[in-house]
Protein backbone atom coordinates (compact mmCIF):
# COMPACT_ATOMS: atom_id res chain seq x y z
CA UNK A 1 0.00 0.00 0.00
CA UNK A 2 1.37 3.53 -0.76
CA UNK A 3 1.19 5.83 2.26
CA UNK A 4 -0.94 9.23 1.66
CA UNK A 5 -0.16 12.10 3.07
CA UNK A 6 -3.45 13.85 5.36
CA UNK A 7 -4.78 15.60 2.16
CA UNK A 8 -4.74 12.03 0.06
CA UNK A 9 -6.64 12.34 -2.47
CA UNK A 10 -9.98 11.28 -5.36
CA UNK A 11 -12.30 10.40 -8.06
CA UNK A 12 -15.81 9.32 -8.34
CA UNK A 13 -17.97 8.39 -10.73
CA UNK A 14 -21.90 8.73 -12.22
CA UNK A 15 -24.52 10.42 -10.66
CA UNK A 16 -23.43 12.66 -7.93
CA UNK A 17 -25.44 15.77 -6.59
CA UNK A 18 -22.58 18.07 -5.70
CA UNK A 19 -23.58 21.64 -6.58
CA UNK A 20 -22.98 22.00 -10.11
CA UNK A 21 -23.51 25.61 -9.89
CA UNK A 22 -22.33 26.83 -13.25
CA UNK A 23 -19.95 25.09 -15.62
CA UNK A 24 -20.14 23.50 -18.34
CA UNK A 25 -18.29 19.89 -18.86
CA UNK A 26 -14.90 21.78 -19.45
CA UNK A 27 -15.60 23.88 -16.07
CA UNK A 28 -15.37 26.80 -17.99
CA UNK A 29 -17.81 29.43 -19.46
CA UNK A 30 -20.81 30.37 -18.68
CA UNK A 31 -22.15 33.51 -16.12
CA UNK A 32 -22.67 35.62 -18.75
CA UNK A 33 -19.63 35.61 -20.51
CA UNK A 34 -19.32 36.18 -24.12
CA UNK A 35 -17.59 33.40 -26.37
CA UNK A 36 -14.46 33.30 -25.52
CA UNK A 37 -16.17 33.35 -21.80
CA UNK A 38 -13.84 36.94 -21.22
CA UNK A 39 -14.80 40.23 -21.17
CA UNK A 40 -17.17 40.55 -18.34
CA UNK A 41 -16.41 41.54 -14.38
CA UNK A 42 -13.49 42.49 -14.67
CA UNK A 43 -12.93 45.18 -12.18
CA UNK A 44 -9.32 45.26 -11.23
CA UNK A 45 -7.56 46.39 -14.33
CA UNK A 46 -4.32 43.99 -13.09
CA UNK A 47 -4.63 40.64 -15.08
CA UNK A 48 -7.99 41.57 -16.78
CA UNK A 49 -10.01 39.47 -14.09
CA UNK A 50 -12.48 39.15 -11.66
CA UNK A 51 -11.23 40.41 -8.26
CA UNK A 52 -13.10 38.81 -5.21
CA UNK A 53 -12.68 37.07 -1.80
CA UNK A 54 -12.98 33.43 -0.79
CA UNK A 55 -13.17 32.10 2.89
CA UNK A 56 -10.71 28.95 2.64
CA UNK A 57 -10.06 26.67 5.29
CA UNK A 58 -10.49 29.34 7.94
CA UNK A 59 -8.41 32.03 5.91
CA UNK A 60 -9.82 35.02 3.65
CA UNK A 61 -8.19 35.02 0.31
CA UNK A 62 -8.62 37.77 -2.34
CA UNK A 63 -8.63 36.56 -5.67
CA UNK A 64 -7.24 39.10 -8.17
CA UNK A 65 -6.44 38.36 -12.28
CA UNK A 66 -8.49 35.14 -12.21
CA UNK A 67 -10.31 34.35 -15.54
CA UNK A 68 -14.31 35.29 -14.72
CA UNK A 69 -15.09 31.45 -16.02
CA UNK A 70 -12.59 30.07 -13.64
CA UNK A 71 -14.01 26.99 -11.94
CA UNK A 72 -13.45 27.13 -8.15
CA UNK A 73 -11.69 23.53 -8.57
CA UNK A 74 -8.94 26.02 -10.85
CA UNK A 75 -8.43 29.13 -8.70
CA UNK A 76 -8.19 26.62 -5.02
CA UNK A 77 -5.00 25.04 -7.48
CA UNK A 78 -3.71 27.15 -10.13
CA UNK A 79 -4.30 30.86 -8.51
CA UNK A 80 -4.39 29.79 -4.26
CA UNK A 81 -2.08 26.85 -4.65
CA UNK A 82 -4.91 24.67 -2.11
CA UNK A 83 -3.60 21.37 -4.00
CA UNK A 84 -5.00 19.66 -1.11
CA UNK A 85 -7.82 19.85 -3.16
CA UNK A 86 -7.46 17.01 -6.43
CA UNK A 87 -7.82 17.64 -9.77
CA UNK A 88 -9.11 14.55 -12.18
CA UNK A 89 -12.32 14.73 -14.45
CA UNK A 90 -13.02 18.46 -14.24
CA UNK A 91 -16.31 17.38 -15.32
CA UNK A 92 -18.29 16.53 -12.08
CA UNK A 93 -18.31 13.26 -12.10
CA UNK A 94 -15.15 11.69 -9.50
CA UNK A 95 -15.78 13.91 -6.64
CA UNK A 96 -11.75 14.28 -6.47
CA UNK A 97 -12.05 18.17 -6.05
CA UNK A 98 -14.85 17.72 -2.95
CA UNK A 99 -15.22 20.15 -1.18
CA UNK A 100 -17.41 22.08 1.56
CA UNK A 101 -18.36 25.18 -0.01
CA UNK A 102 -20.51 27.40 2.74
CA UNK A 103 -21.30 23.93 4.71
CA UNK A 104 -22.84 21.69 2.06
CA UNK A 105 -20.57 19.29 -0.09
CA UNK A 106 -19.66 20.50 -3.60
CA UNK A 107 -17.38 19.47 -6.55
CA UNK A 108 -15.62 22.26 -6.78
CA UNK A 109 -14.85 21.45 -10.78
CA UNK A 110 -18.62 22.55 -11.03
CA UNK A 111 -19.05 25.64 -9.03
CA UNK A 112 -17.79 28.79 -10.86
CA UNK A 113 -15.28 30.71 -8.30
CA UNK A 114 -16.62 33.96 -8.85
CA UNK A 115 -19.99 33.12 -8.07
CA UNK A 116 -18.28 31.67 -4.61
CA UNK A 117 -17.62 35.51 -3.65
CA UNK A 118 -17.88 35.52 0.09
CA UNK A 119 -18.56 31.58 0.50
CA UNK A 120 -16.64 29.41 3.10
CA UNK A 121 -14.28 27.10 1.41
CA UNK A 122 -13.65 23.81 3.48
CA UNK A 123 -10.86 21.34 1.54
CA UNK A 124 -9.85 18.40 3.55
CA UNK A 125 -7.20 20.05 4.67
CA UNK A 126 -8.96 22.26 6.39
CA UNK A 127 -11.10 19.92 8.17
CA UNK A 128 -8.67 19.59 10.99
CA UNK A 129 -6.42 16.87 12.58
CA UNK A 130 -8.96 16.29 15.56
CA UNK A 131 -12.10 14.61 16.16
CA UNK A 132 -14.15 12.76 13.41
CA UNK A 133 -11.71 13.88 10.50
CA UNK A 134 -8.99 12.14 12.22
CA UNK A 135 -11.05 8.96 13.12
CA UNK A 136 -11.93 9.06 9.57
CA UNK A 137 -8.19 9.24 8.02
CA UNK A 138 -7.28 6.82 10.69
CA UNK A 139 -9.68 4.22 9.32
CA UNK A 140 -8.86 4.64 5.75
CA UNK A 141 -5.79 3.69 6.92
CA UNK A 142 -6.16 0.89 9.59
CA UNK A 143 -8.71 -0.61 7.17
CA UNK A 144 -6.62 -0.18 3.84
CA UNK A 145 -8.60 1.99 2.13
CA UNK A 146 -5.86 4.14 0.70
CA UNK A 147 -3.95 2.68 -2.68
CA UNK A 148 -2.38 5.56 -4.65
CA UNK A 149 -4.07 7.82 -2.60
CA UNK A 150 -5.36 10.19 -5.32
CA UNK A 151 -9.10 9.60 -4.18
CA UNK A 152 -8.34 10.11 -0.29
CA UNK A 153 -8.87 13.51 0.01
CA UNK A 154 -12.37 13.73 -1.70
CA UNK A 155 -13.44 10.82 0.24
CA UNK A 156 -12.55 11.89 3.24
CA UNK A 157 -14.13 15.29 2.85
CA UNK A 158 -17.48 13.51 1.53
CA UNK A 159 -17.31 10.80 4.77
CA UNK A 160 -16.54 13.42 7.16
CA UNK A 161 -19.88 15.29 5.16
CA UNK A 162 -21.65 12.44 5.79
CA UNK A 163 -21.18 11.40 9.47
CA UNK A 164 -21.52 14.77 10.01
CA UNK A 165 -24.90 15.34 9.21
CA UNK A 166 -25.44 11.13 9.28
CA UNK A 167 -23.41 9.74 12.17
CA UNK A 168 -25.60 6.23 11.87
CA UNK A 169 -25.85 5.80 8.31
CA UNK A 170 -25.84 2.16 7.24
CA UNK A 171 -24.42 0.22 4.50
CA UNK A 172 -26.82 1.34 1.35
CA UNK A 173 -26.68 4.71 2.92
CA UNK A 174 -23.04 4.90 3.17
CA UNK A 175 -22.46 3.82 -0.51
CA UNK A 176 -25.26 6.29 -1.92
CA UNK A 177 -23.52 9.06 -0.14
CA UNK A 178 -20.14 8.16 -1.60
CA UNK A 179 -21.67 7.13 -5.04
CA UNK A 180 -20.21 10.99 -6.62
CA UNK A 181 -16.66 9.61 -5.88
CA UNK A 182 -14.58 6.93 -8.08
CA UNK A 183 -11.80 5.13 -6.56
CA UNK A 184 -9.78 3.08 -9.24
CA UNK A 185 -7.72 1.45 -6.44
CA UNK A 186 -8.58 -0.12 -3.48
CA UNK A 187 -12.63 -1.70 -4.17
CA UNK A 188 -14.96 0.00 -2.24
CA UNK A 189 -15.20 -2.35 0.37
CA UNK A 190 -12.19 -1.24 1.81
CA UNK A 191 -13.88 2.54 1.98
CA UNK A 192 -17.22 1.56 3.36
CA UNK A 193 -15.20 -0.79 5.90
CA UNK A 194 -13.43 2.56 6.80
CA UNK A 195 -16.28 4.28 7.48
CA UNK A 196 -18.51 1.42 9.76
CA UNK A 197 -14.89 1.41 12.08
CA UNK A 198 -15.09 4.93 12.38
CA UNK A 199 -19.17 4.40 13.24
CA UNK A 200 -17.61 1.62 15.50
CA UNK A 201 -15.18 3.52 17.46
CA UNK A 202 -17.43 6.28 18.20
CA UNK A 203 -19.82 3.46 19.20
CA UNK A 204 -22.89 4.69 16.74
CA UNK A 205 -22.68 0.99 14.91
CA UNK A 206 -25.42 -1.15 16.49
CA UNK A 207 -24.51 -4.37 19.16
CA UNK A 208 -23.49 -7.09 16.61
CA UNK A 209 -22.77 -4.83 13.48
CA UNK A 210 -19.15 -3.82 14.62
CA UNK A 211 -17.01 -4.56 11.87
CA UNK A 212 -13.69 -6.64 12.09
CA UNK A 213 -10.73 -4.92 10.49
CA UNK A 214 -10.86 -6.48 7.30
CA UNK A 215 -13.58 -8.21 6.88
CA UNK A 216 -15.49 -6.43 4.65
CA UNK A 217 -16.18 -7.54 0.74
CA UNK A 218 -14.15 -6.11 -1.71
CA UNK A 219 -14.21 -7.05 -5.27
CA UNK A 220 -11.75 -6.30 -7.92
CA UNK A 221 -14.26 -3.98 -10.27
CA UNK A 222 -14.86 -1.76 -6.75
CA UNK A 223 -17.73 -2.98 -5.60
S1 LIG B 1 -12.41 16.80 -10.69
FE1 LIG B 1 -13.80 15.11 -10.86
S2 LIG B 1 -15.61 15.83 -9.85
FE2 LIG B 1 -14.28 17.53 -9.90
S1 LIG C 1 -7.93 5.95 -6.84
FE1 LIG C 1 -8.54 5.50 -4.82
S2 LIG C 1 -6.71 4.79 -3.84
FE2 LIG C 1 -6.17 5.06 -5.93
Amino acid sequence: MTAVSADGLDAAAGGTDRGDAGVDGTGREKAGTDGTGRGEAETDGAGGGESYRLHVDGFLRTVSGAWIGDSLLTVLRDVLGVTAVKDACEQGRCGACSVLLDGRLAASCTVLAADADGSRVVTVAGLGGSGLTRAVRAMFLAEGAVQCGFCTPGFVVAVTDLLTRHPDADEEEIREALAGNICRCTGYGRIVAAVRAVQAERGILPPGDTPTPGDAPSRPDGG
